[in-house]
């Protein structure tokens, strides 16, 4: 039934940083992956994708590369790395890795010989990069030669002396922007990659993919995005990877493209085209912004949930790939809250919300993506001081929210309710110190709720998040849901979370209030036919009130 093995498979996002400390140092690396593989397993995913693993100055912890052909040294070694695909695959798991091919550090070598004129290999390595001289205004001061932003606050231009030039970075000023026009530099990147597939990795996820195309004529704009975000072009570059590197082999290659129109998804992920087999676009992930707060704007205003976002973006995806390419679902990577504080409820209905959150998202079809703690519900952070964020890009936010005339208070705020830190705290193993993730002091504070909130804990209790994961983990293998047809009943409704999968096998119904208020449901189905399978609390199977966040899987048996 299946043409591909990733469409049989799970996935889980292991953020490398933040997973398990295996030598005591305070940043999770290679080892404490290993460590964990048979939790993993038990869990039921069988793909892990790692966060970038390579040697990096850790602007943007890891997504800044300096060696490509290097492991980290705060993650380990290359042998450690080895040891992690040979105990993975020993086990029937695959190891995916994050490709970051739109940038690298300004500490990688070949930056190091673009910005210096008197490095022997400028010449060659200069144009790797993508440089503009500087305008100049009637005063005659130096201005940069676009008002372009870059994603992470700041502008896009940043000012080398020695070449009296502006180099190009969408995203931090450290991580310069790759120039793929120039076949040389295509040809290197090429030769890491496939470097990473003889050693054995299982596949990528693809960074940045929509971004690795210019407009070089560099027209004046602000943001500008559009300069720099899913040109043309940039096909031709994924084509050739797909065509030279993914397809020959047996890989699973995800990509990364926020906003994408059907046509381009198409494009990236059909089963007819040679770039990607999944696609990552983020569509349903900001469903909740306030587009009238001008102190914190953006994603950064926290407004109320849109459910009718939601289900209409995943009945669209389900749409876009049917037939034609292979649906992928998640909540969120690493670039977004945590789902429970972000969709749910932290605090009165944690644990009833994050169910809510399992039974509504991982019944579909498709290939998940489940993120490291969300099996437990961890959430956002509460820190109180600006001090405890790692993120670099918190810290170019927190001056444009004060200079929009935010207090310290609302900005820090903004920050607790949305910055990336949330999703990127210490794995809650159990409730020592450091929630077991490590022995000493993590390079990022653990959240205050690891006592409550814990792997061990969850463990032991049958009915807690981590075993309802499982159970559903299981139950998308025996009853074949990723190849299932999924149908929604109330695409309007702003409350409910109703559809209905079909299988070979079987017919499942969820009925989901989304919400922190009572419910009385107009119940699409004549329930006497199913039976319930699974609810995240105590109910009479029959009822159409629905209690906050009150959720429900009737199963049939089809004859
Ligand atoms: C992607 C990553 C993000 C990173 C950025 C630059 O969006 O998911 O974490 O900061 O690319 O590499
Ligand atoms: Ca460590």
């Amino acid at each position: 039934m299946s043409k591909f093995w990733w469409q049989d498979t799970i996935i889980y996002q292991v953020y490398l940083r933040s997973f398990n400390d295996s030598n005591n140092d305070g940043i999770g690396d290679i080892n404490g992956v290993i460590e964990r593989l048979d939790y993993l397993r038990d869990l039921g995913v069988d793909t892990l994708w790692i966060s970038p693993h390579y040697d990096s100055p850790m602007d943007d912890n890891g997504y800044d590369v300096r060696d490509f052909y290097k492991v980290s040294p705060d993650y380990g070694t290359i042998e450690d790395f080895k040891n992690l695909l040979a105990e993975a695959h020993r086990r029937d798991m695959k190891i995916i890795t994050d490709l970051v091919l739109n940038h690298t550090s300004d500490e990688h070598p070949w930056f190091e010989a673009a910005k210096d004129p008197n490095h022997p290999e400028h010449e060659k390595y200069h144009d790797f990069y993508i440089w503009q001289p500087p305008k100049y205004d009637k005063k005659g001061r130096r201005m940069r030669p676009t008002r372009w932003k870059s994603w992470f606050g700041g502008p896009v231009w940043e000012y080398n002396e020695a070449t009296d030039e502006y180099y190009l970075h969408i995203f931090s000023k450290k991580m310069p922007d790759l120039n793929w026009r120039n076949e040389t530099m295509r040809k290197e990147l090429k030769a890491m990659i496939q470097w990473w597939i003889d050693l054995g990795v299982d596949g990528f996820r693809v960074d940045a993919s929509n971004h690795l195309e210019k407009n070089w004529d560099f027209p004046d704009g602000h943001p500008g995005y559009e300069n720099f975000s899913s040109l043309p072009k940039h096909h031709e570059y994924l084509e050739e990877l797909g065509r030279e590197l993914f397809r020959p082999h047996d890989l699973l290659v995800i990509g990364e493209a926020g906003g994408a129109s059907r046509e381009e998804a198409l494009q990236y992920a059909g089963f007819d085209t040679t770039e990607f087999d999944m696609l990552i676009q983020f569509e349903h992930c900001w469903v909740d912004t306030d587009d009238t707060n001008t102190l914190t704007p953006g994603k950064w205003a926290k407004g109320t949930v849109d459910v009718t976002r939601i289900k209409k973006s995943f009945a669209h995806w389900l749409d876009v790939f049917k037939d034609n390419g292979w649906n992928t679902i998640y909540w969120h990577n690493h670039d977004q809250p945590r789902i429970v504080s972000h969709y749910g409820d932290d605090g009165a209905f944690h644990e009833e919300s994050a169910k809510m959150l399992l039974y509504t998202l991982y019944m579909l079809p498709g290939t998940p993506i489940v993120y490291y703690g969300e099996e437990i519900g961890m959430t956002n952070v509460d820190y109180e001081n600006l001090e405890d964020f790692r993120d670099v890009e918190v810290f170019t936010e927190y001056d444009n929210f004060i200079s929009n005339g935010a207090s310290h208070e609302t900005a820090m705020q903004a920050l607790r309710d949305r910055a990336r830190d949330n999703a990127r705290t210490p794995m809650q193993w159990n409730s020592d110190k450091y929630a077991g993730f490590s022995d000493v002091h993590p390079w990022i504070d653990v959240v205050g709720n690891k006592d409550s909130i814990n792997v061990e804990r969850q463990q032991s209790d049958s009915e807690s998040i981590l075993n309802q994961y499982k159970r559903i983990l299981r139950l998308r293998r025996e009853a074949n849901i990723a190849h299932g047809h999924a149908e929604f009943y109330d695409l309007n409704d702003p409350q409910t979370f109703n559809y209905k999968i079909t299988t070979n096998t079987h017919e499942f119904v969820v009925l989901a209030n989304f919400k922190g208020t009572p419910l009385t449901m107009d119940i699409p189905v004549d329930l006497r036919a199913y039976s319930l399978y699974l609810s995240n609390m105590k109910t009479d199977a029959k009822r159409s009130e629905f209690k906050p966040y009150e959720a429900r899987i009737y199963i049939k048996e089809n004859n």
